[in-house]
Protein backbone atom coordinates (compact mmCIF):
# COMPACT_ATOMS: atom_id res chain seq x y z
CA UNK A 1 0.00 0.00 0.00
CA UNK A 2 1.48 3.34 -0.81
CA UNK A 3 1.71 5.03 2.29
CA UNK A 4 0.02 8.60 0.70
CA UNK A 5 -3.23 7.14 0.58
CA UNK A 6 -4.91 4.71 -1.71
CA UNK A 7 -4.08 6.47 -4.77
CA UNK A 8 -1.03 4.86 -6.04
CA UNK A 9 1.70 7.64 -7.02
CA UNK A 10 4.88 6.85 -7.51
CA UNK A 11 6.71 9.82 -6.65
CA UNK A 12 9.24 8.57 -4.07
CA UNK A 13 10.59 5.28 -2.93
CA UNK A 14 10.90 6.12 0.69
CA UNK A 15 7.15 6.39 -0.03
CA UNK A 16 6.27 2.60 -0.84
CA UNK A 17 6.64 -0.68 0.77
CA UNK A 18 9.84 -2.23 -0.17
CA UNK A 19 8.09 -5.67 -0.75
CA UNK A 20 5.89 -3.41 -3.54
CA UNK A 21 9.24 -2.08 -5.18
CA UNK A 22 10.31 -5.25 -5.02
CA UNK A 23 7.40 -7.08 -6.77
CA UNK A 24 7.45 -4.17 -9.26
CA UNK A 25 11.19 -5.28 -10.32
CA UNK A 26 10.14 -8.68 -11.18
CA UNK A 27 7.20 -7.25 -13.31
CA UNK A 28 9.56 -5.41 -15.16
CA UNK A 29 12.02 -8.62 -15.90
CA UNK A 30 8.78 -10.55 -17.21
CA UNK A 31 7.86 -7.54 -19.11
CA UNK A 32 11.26 -7.24 -20.83
CA UNK A 33 11.20 -10.84 -21.42
CA UNK A 34 7.92 -10.10 -23.28
CA UNK A 35 10.11 -7.03 -25.31
CA UNK A 36 8.65 -8.61 -28.67
CA UNK A 37 4.84 -9.55 -27.91
CA UNK A 38 4.03 -6.88 -25.02
CA UNK A 39 0.57 -7.92 -23.65
CA UNK A 40 -2.06 -5.31 -24.33
CA UNK A 41 -3.04 -4.34 -20.91
CA UNK A 42 -3.12 -0.48 -21.01
CA UNK A 43 -5.55 -0.76 -23.91
CA UNK A 44 -8.57 2.37 -23.70
CA UNK A 45 -6.20 3.60 -20.96
CA UNK A 46 -4.31 7.26 -21.59
CA UNK A 47 -1.25 9.02 -19.92
CA UNK A 48 -0.20 12.58 -19.86
CA UNK A 49 3.44 13.75 -19.64
CA UNK A 50 4.17 16.83 -18.40
CA UNK A 51 7.69 18.24 -18.19
CA UNK A 52 8.63 21.26 -17.36
CA UNK A 53 12.38 20.11 -18.59
CA UNK A 54 13.79 18.33 -21.35
CA UNK A 55 14.25 15.01 -21.47
CA UNK A 56 14.99 11.93 -23.95
CA UNK A 57 15.21 8.53 -22.08
CA UNK A 58 12.07 9.80 -19.81
CA UNK A 59 9.76 10.93 -22.49
CA UNK A 60 10.45 8.40 -25.17
CA UNK A 61 10.52 5.08 -22.41
CA UNK A 62 7.07 6.57 -21.09
CA UNK A 63 4.85 6.84 -24.53
CA UNK A 64 6.76 3.56 -26.07
CA UNK A 65 5.75 2.08 -22.63
CA UNK A 66 2.47 3.00 -22.68
CA UNK A 67 2.00 2.39 -26.56
CA UNK A 68 3.49 -1.04 -26.26
CA UNK A 69 1.10 -1.93 -23.87
CA UNK A 70 -1.93 -0.69 -26.07
CA UNK A 71 -2.05 2.56 -24.53
CA UNK A 72 -1.96 6.53 -25.49
CA UNK A 73 -0.41 8.83 -24.53
CA UNK A 74 -0.11 13.04 -24.41
CA UNK A 75 2.85 14.85 -24.17
CA UNK A 76 2.66 18.69 -23.09
CA UNK A 77 5.31 21.56 -22.07
CA UNK A 78 4.57 23.29 -18.66
CA UNK A 79 4.94 26.56 -20.04
CA UNK A 80 2.18 25.68 -22.57
CA UNK A 81 -0.17 25.02 -19.99
CA UNK A 82 -2.23 27.31 -18.11
CA UNK A 83 -0.39 26.57 -14.75
CA UNK A 84 2.55 28.53 -15.86
CA UNK A 85 0.20 31.81 -16.12
CA UNK A 86 -2.61 31.87 -13.53
CA UNK A 87 -4.30 28.39 -13.16
CA UNK A 88 -3.56 27.09 -9.79
CA UNK A 89 -1.99 23.55 -8.94
CA UNK A 90 -5.21 22.60 -7.45
CA UNK A 91 -7.28 22.94 -10.52
CA UNK A 92 -4.48 21.97 -12.98
CA UNK A 93 -4.75 18.55 -10.83
CA UNK A 94 -8.65 18.00 -10.85
CA UNK A 95 -9.28 19.04 -14.49
CA UNK A 96 -6.27 16.70 -15.89
CA UNK A 97 -7.88 13.78 -13.68
CA UNK A 98 -10.90 14.15 -15.47
CA UNK A 99 -9.18 13.44 -19.14
CA UNK A 100 -6.12 10.83 -18.17
CA UNK A 101 -5.90 7.70 -16.51
CA UNK A 102 -2.28 8.90 -15.04
CA UNK A 103 0.26 11.41 -15.51
CA UNK A 104 4.27 11.60 -15.41
CA UNK A 105 5.73 14.80 -14.17
CA UNK A 106 9.04 15.95 -14.69
CA UNK A 107 8.83 19.37 -12.22
CA UNK A 108 12.06 21.07 -10.52
CA UNK A 109 10.20 21.35 -7.65
CA UNK A 110 9.46 18.07 -5.61
CA UNK A 111 6.86 20.06 -3.01
CA UNK A 112 5.18 21.35 -5.43
CA UNK A 113 4.98 17.53 -7.48
CA UNK A 114 3.50 15.84 -4.28
CA UNK A 115 0.81 18.95 -3.90
CA UNK A 116 -0.29 18.05 -7.02
CA UNK A 117 -0.46 14.72 -6.58
CA UNK A 118 -2.74 15.03 -3.26
CA UNK A 119 -5.03 17.03 -5.68
CA UNK A 120 -5.21 14.32 -8.17
CA UNK A 121 -7.59 11.45 -8.07
CA UNK A 122 -5.52 9.55 -10.99
CA UNK A 123 -1.76 8.08 -9.83
CA UNK A 124 0.67 10.34 -10.43
CA UNK A 125 4.54 9.41 -11.45
CA UNK A 126 8.15 11.42 -10.66
CA UNK A 127 9.79 12.19 -13.67
CA UNK A 128 12.20 13.36 -11.90
CA UNK A 129 12.76 16.29 -9.35
CA UNK A 130 15.92 18.72 -8.39
CA UNK A 131 15.63 16.02 -5.42
CA UNK A 132 14.83 12.74 -6.28
CA UNK A 133 14.95 10.63 -9.87
CA UNK A 134 12.66 6.91 -8.49
CA UNK A 135 12.03 5.70 -12.00
CA UNK A 136 15.77 6.16 -12.95
CA UNK A 137 17.00 3.90 -9.91
CA UNK A 138 14.29 1.29 -10.74
CA UNK A 139 15.47 1.27 -14.15
CA UNK A 140 19.23 0.64 -12.18
CA UNK A 141 18.27 -1.69 -10.15
CA UNK A 142 16.88 -3.60 -12.91
CA UNK A 143 20.38 -2.95 -14.86
CA UNK A 144 22.00 -4.45 -11.49
CA UNK A 145 19.88 -7.34 -11.00
CA UNK A 146 20.41 -8.15 -15.18
CA UNK A 147 24.23 -7.95 -15.26
CA UNK A 148 25.01 -9.28 -11.64
CA UNK A 149 22.30 -11.31 -10.56
CA UNK A 150 21.40 -9.92 -7.64
CA UNK A 151 21.45 -6.03 -5.79
CA UNK A 152 21.41 -7.43 -2.22
CA UNK A 153 25.20 -7.76 -0.47
CA UNK A 154 26.67 -5.68 -3.63
CA UNK A 155 28.95 -2.70 -2.99
CA UNK A 156 28.12 0.38 -5.20
CA UNK A 157 30.37 3.44 -5.24
CA UNK A 158 29.24 6.83 -6.68
CA UNK A 159 31.42 9.65 -7.39
CA UNK A 160 31.29 13.36 -8.15
CA UNK A 161 28.37 15.90 -7.73
CA UNK A 162 25.60 15.30 -4.87
CA UNK A 163 21.95 15.45 -7.03
CA UNK A 164 18.48 13.95 -7.59
CA UNK A 165 19.96 10.54 -8.80
CA UNK A 166 22.36 10.15 -5.71
CA UNK A 167 19.94 11.05 -3.28
CA UNK A 168 18.09 7.72 -4.60
CA UNK A 169 20.99 5.91 -4.65
CA UNK A 170 20.85 6.45 -1.01
CA UNK A 171 17.44 5.28 -0.63
CA UNK A 172 17.41 2.21 -2.52
CA UNK A 173 20.82 1.20 -0.86
CA UNK A 174 18.45 0.40 2.58
CA UNK A 175 15.43 -0.57 0.40
CA UNK A 176 17.18 -3.09 -1.97
CA UNK A 177 20.36 -4.22 0.81
CA UNK A 178 23.47 -2.98 -0.72
CA UNK A 179 26.24 -1.14 0.60
CA UNK A 180 26.53 2.37 -1.04
CA UNK A 181 30.01 4.37 -0.96
CA UNK A 182 29.60 7.64 -1.67
CA UNK A 183 32.53 9.73 -3.06
CA UNK A 184 32.21 13.44 -3.30
CA UNK A 185 34.10 16.32 -2.49
CA UNK A 186 34.12 16.46 1.44
CA UNK A 187 32.02 20.46 1.28
CA UNK A 188 29.00 18.10 -0.02
CA UNK A 189 29.23 15.68 2.42
CA UNK A 190 25.66 15.05 3.28
CA UNK A 191 25.10 16.02 7.52
CA UNK A 192 23.95 12.48 7.93
CA UNK A 193 24.24 8.93 6.28
CA UNK A 194 21.72 6.48 6.83
CA UNK A 195 22.49 2.93 7.20
CA UNK A 196 24.04 1.27 4.24
CA UNK A 197 25.76 4.64 3.04
CA UNK A 198 29.08 5.21 3.62
CA UNK A 199 30.95 8.51 3.21
CA UNK A 200 34.79 8.06 1.38
CA UNK A 201 36.45 11.14 0.28
CA UNK A 202 38.97 9.65 -1.81
CA UNK A 203 37.68 7.59 -4.76
CA UNK A 204 39.92 5.13 -4.92
CA UNK A 205 38.92 3.98 -1.50
CA UNK A 206 35.42 3.94 -2.65
CA UNK A 207 36.25 2.05 -6.13
CA UNK A 208 37.83 -0.84 -3.94
CA UNK A 209 35.67 -3.92 -4.11
CA UNK A 210 33.20 -2.12 -5.86
CA UNK A 211 30.67 -4.06 -7.90
CA UNK A 212 29.15 -1.43 -9.52
CA UNK A 213 30.56 2.47 -10.30
CA UNK A 214 28.35 5.13 -10.90
CA UNK A 215 28.11 8.52 -11.84
CA UNK A 216 26.58 11.34 -13.35
CA UNK A 217 26.91 14.65 -15.15
CA UNK A 218 28.40 17.33 -12.83
CA UNK A 219 25.90 20.42 -14.10
CA UNK A 220 22.34 19.24 -13.60
CA UNK A 221 20.05 21.14 -15.48
CA UNK A 222 19.19 25.03 -14.06
CA UNK A 223 22.85 24.91 -12.67
CA UNK A 224 24.61 25.50 -15.89
CA UNK A 225 27.59 27.95 -15.15
CA UNK A 226 28.62 25.97 -12.26
CA UNK A 227 32.28 25.84 -11.63
CA UNK A 228 33.26 22.14 -12.13
CA UNK A 229 37.03 21.80 -11.20
CA UNK A 230 36.26 20.39 -7.57
CA UNK A 231 34.60 17.05 -9.04
CA UNK A 232 37.58 16.79 -11.89
CA UNK A 233 39.29 14.32 -8.72
CA UNK A 234 35.97 12.05 -8.97
CA UNK A 235 35.96 11.32 -12.33
CA UNK A 236 35.68 7.99 -13.44
CA UNK A 237 38.66 6.51 -15.23
CA UNK A 238 40.52 3.28 -16.25
CA UNK A 239 42.48 3.26 -13.13
CA UNK A 240 39.58 3.71 -10.41
CA UNK A 241 37.78 0.44 -12.41
CA UNK A 242 40.58 -1.30 -12.15
CA UNK A 243 40.31 -1.03 -8.33
CA UNK A 244 37.09 -2.71 -8.71
CA UNK A 245 35.77 -6.00 -9.25
CA UNK A 246 37.01 -7.59 -11.73
CA UNK A 247 33.30 -7.59 -12.55
CA UNK A 248 32.34 -4.68 -12.00
CA UNK A 249 29.77 -2.67 -14.15
CA UNK A 250 29.79 1.26 -15.18
CA UNK A 251 26.42 2.94 -15.19
CA UNK A 252 25.30 6.60 -15.59
CA UNK A 253 21.80 7.54 -16.23
CA UNK A 254 22.69 10.25 -19.49
CA UNK A 255 23.41 12.28 -20.52
CA UNK A 256 26.84 11.85 -20.56
CA UNK A 257 29.60 14.48 -20.67
CA UNK A 258 32.89 12.47 -21.88
CA UNK A 259 35.88 13.56 -20.34
CA UNK A 260 34.11 15.25 -17.93
CA UNK A 261 32.64 13.01 -14.96
CA UNK A 262 33.87 9.74 -17.12
CA UNK A 263 36.76 9.62 -19.19
CA UNK A 264 36.30 7.62 -23.10
CA UNK A 265 38.41 4.31 -21.88
CA UNK A 266 35.44 3.94 -19.33
CA UNK A 267 32.79 4.55 -21.99
CA UNK A 268 34.81 2.09 -24.92
CA UNK A 269 35.43 -0.61 -22.41
CA UNK A 270 33.11 -4.01 -21.94
CA UNK A 271 32.23 -2.72 -18.09
CA UNK A 272 30.25 0.29 -19.97
CA UNK A 273 26.28 -1.06 -19.69
CA UNK A 274 24.81 2.63 -20.23
CA UNK A 275 23.01 1.75 -23.11
CA UNK A 276 21.26 -1.44 -21.41
CA UNK A 277 20.41 0.74 -17.96
CA UNK A 278 18.49 3.50 -20.96
CA UNK A 279 16.83 0.17 -22.26
CA UNK A 280 15.38 -0.48 -19.02
CA UNK A 281 13.88 2.58 -18.34
CA UNK A 282 11.38 1.43 -20.48
CA UNK A 283 10.85 -1.70 -19.69
CA UNK A 284 10.99 -0.78 -15.55
CA UNK A 285 8.54 2.13 -16.23
CA UNK A 286 6.24 -0.41 -17.67
CA UNK A 287 6.13 -2.84 -14.67
CA UNK A 288 5.72 0.78 -13.10
CA UNK A 289 2.71 1.95 -15.00
CA UNK A 290 1.25 -1.43 -14.48
CA UNK A 291 1.14 -1.15 -10.47
CA UNK A 292 -0.03 2.38 -10.40
CA UNK A 293 -2.62 1.93 -12.82
CA UNK A 294 -3.82 -1.41 -11.24
CA UNK A 295 -4.85 0.31 -8.00
CA UNK A 296 -6.25 3.25 -9.47
CA UNK A 297 -9.06 0.64 -10.52
CA UNK A 298 -8.16 0.17 -13.46
CA UNK A 299 -9.29 -3.40 -15.02
CA UNK A 300 -5.81 -4.88 -16.70
CA UNK A 301 -6.84 -7.52 -18.93
CA UNK A 302 -4.59 -10.38 -17.81
CA UNK A 303 -4.69 -12.04 -14.39
CA UNK A 304 -1.06 -12.30 -14.32
CA UNK A 305 -0.51 -9.08 -14.00
CA UNK A 306 -2.31 -9.07 -10.72
CA UNK A 307 0.02 -7.69 -7.98
CA UNK A 308 -1.81 -9.37 -4.88
CA UNK A 309 -1.21 -7.14 -1.82
CA UNK A 310 1.96 -6.58 -2.85
N1 LIG B 1 18.21 9.90 -17.37
C1 LIG B 1 17.22 10.73 -17.77
O1 LIG B 1 16.30 11.05 -17.01
O2 LIG B 1 17.28 11.09 -19.08
P1 LIG B 1 16.41 12.24 -19.75
O3 LIG B 1 16.74 13.54 -19.04
O4 LIG B 1 16.82 12.24 -21.19
O5 LIG B 1 14.95 11.90 -19.57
Amino acid sequence: MNKMGEIRHFLDLNDIDPDVLKSILKKAHALKAQKYNPPQIFQGLSLAMVFDKRSTRTRMSFEIAMKQLGGHTLVMSMDEMQIAGAESVKDTANVVSRYVDGVMIRMSDDTVLKEFAGHCSIPVINGMTNKTHPCQIMADMLTIEEKLGSIAGRKVAWFGDVNNVSNTFIQAAKIFDFELALSVPLELKPDTLPDHVSYCEDPIEAAKGADVLVTDTWVSMGQEGKAIDKFRHYQVTPALMAKAQDTAIFMHCMPVHKDEEVAQGVLDSTANVIYDEAENRLHAQKAILAWCLEEAGVSVSQSSFNFGNA
